[in-house]
């Protein structure tokens, strides 16, 4: 089935109407690749980026579609229940692609409020809003949940985390987005809400905010900085480049059966001392350095407080049911996003200002 695109026969805005889908999140790292894929690819839909503009929301990040006229940007905060609603009335949306979400572990780790605030309450709002728009008539609507592979919790040394494992979230983050799962499916259950839900592993690419692991060590190697890694840099993740999510958030946001949940992975683990290690190599090659020598900034530092130990992602039902698989190759991957990153200055520049140095010296002060 497929839901909204105009060359379905099930799709009742066939008429010509315009559709109308409200991204949440869209200037941050994820939502940004979402945003553009949608603008540039469907014309014919409207797509309204809702964003509070937090420290991770970057309007640059969508200066090339800015002014295109199927895209349009509402400066929302989604955690205001009155204005979150306001906006779903004025523009009475058929779908909403909600990515919208406090998103480091580490903040949640010494702010857990502000994560249960946005991303338990930001999303009951959303809920609430929806059902006020579509009231029962659900018809060609859909609300498509972007979620984590965290909730699973933690994997020893084997298996996989299947679209079955039972929710174990360990984290403040991940559980605020387990909650943040639960709430909708429970619409769907209680008030028939059209939902879809999908897992996804470690995100990597361009205009990823530098407080996650692989552009703060790009941004670290650049300048040579300490590479803080965490314990002893054991832990896996599995990678995946964010393109390749956005591909499968607009596959399984068109084609999946309501009511269903996919798992989205890269098949790509790596342990942090290995891919740090990589991204040195990488690096070493691009800026002329002498072979090794970034290496010897990594530092290991602190764990984690109850640092996860192992995700993995099963991605065969979304496989198997809509033929999505990872188009990149993670060495080919990397390199696109060093590139990006050693080209982008300015964009670096001014998301590394500011703000940012605080949130450094807080986190990793007593390192390094
Ligand atoms: P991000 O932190 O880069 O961006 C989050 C965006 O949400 C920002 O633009 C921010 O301004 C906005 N936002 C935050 N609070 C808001 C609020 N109260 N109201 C409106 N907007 C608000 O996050 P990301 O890494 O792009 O992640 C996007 C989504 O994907 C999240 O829901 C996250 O849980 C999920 N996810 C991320 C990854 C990953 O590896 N990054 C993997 C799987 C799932
Ligand atoms: O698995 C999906 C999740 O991946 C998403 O839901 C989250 O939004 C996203 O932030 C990411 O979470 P992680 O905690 O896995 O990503 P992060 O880049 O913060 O860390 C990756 C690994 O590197 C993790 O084991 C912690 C470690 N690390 C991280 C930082 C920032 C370090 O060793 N040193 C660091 O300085």
């Amino acid at each position: 089935m497929n839901l909204f695109h105009s060359n379905s026969s099930s799709n009742h805005y066939l008429c010509g109407l315009m559709k109308k889908i409200a991204i949440t999140g869209g200037a941050g790292f994820i939502g940004s690749h979402v945003v553009r894929l949608f603008v540039n690819k469907y014309p014919d839909y409207q797509i309204v980026n809702i964003d509070a503009l937090t420290y991770a929301g970057n309007l640059e990040n969508l200066k090339d579609i800015e002014k295109n006229t199927n895209y349009v940007f509402e400066h929302v905060d989604i955690t205001d229940e009155r204005k979150t609603e306001h906006l779903f009335v004025k523009h009475q949306f058929d779908g909403v692609i909600h990515l919208a979400a406090e998103s480091h572990v580490d903040r949640s780790i010494t702010d857990p409020l502000s994560f249960i605030k946005t991303n338990v309450m930001g999303t009951a709002n959303l809920l609430q809003s929806s059902r006020k728009i579509w009231g029962d008539a659900y018809s060609g609507k859909r609300f498509y949940h972007v979620s984590t592979d965290e909730v699973y919790g933690s994997l020893g040394d084997t298996g996989f985390f299947t679209e079955a494992t039972p929710y174990d979230p360990k984290s403040p983050y991940s559980s605020s987005k387990a909650a943040s799962d639960h709430l909708v499916r429970a619409y769907g259950n209680t008030y028939k809400l059209p939902f879809v839900i999908s897992n996804c592993s470690n995100n990597y690419g361009p205009n990823q905010f530098p407080e996650k692991l692989i552009p703060l060590c790009i941004h670290n190697i650049k300048n040579n900085k300490p590479l803080p890694i965490y314990g002893e840099g054991k832990n896996i993740r599995d990678w995946l480049y964010v393109e390749d999510h956005a591909k499968a958030i607009d596959l399984i946001f068109h084609n999946s059966e309501n009511g269903k949940t996919y798992n989205i992975g890269g098949h790509n683990e790596y342990q942090n001392i290995d891919l740090v290690k990589t991204l040195c190599t990488l690096m070493d090659q691009k800026l002329g350095r002498e072979k090794g020598s970034s290496e010897k900034l990594i530092t290991f530092v602190k764990d984690r407080a109850g640092h996860d130990m192992r995700y993995a992602i099963d991605a065969s039902k979304v496989a198997e049911e809509l033929g999505w698989t990872p188009s990149l190759v993670f060495e080919t991957g990397l390199e696109k996003t060093i590139d990006w990153y050693l080209k982008n200055t300015e964009w670096l520049k001014s998301v590394t200002s500011g703000q940012y140095q605080d949130y450094y010296k807080t986190q990793y002060s007593e390192s390094i």
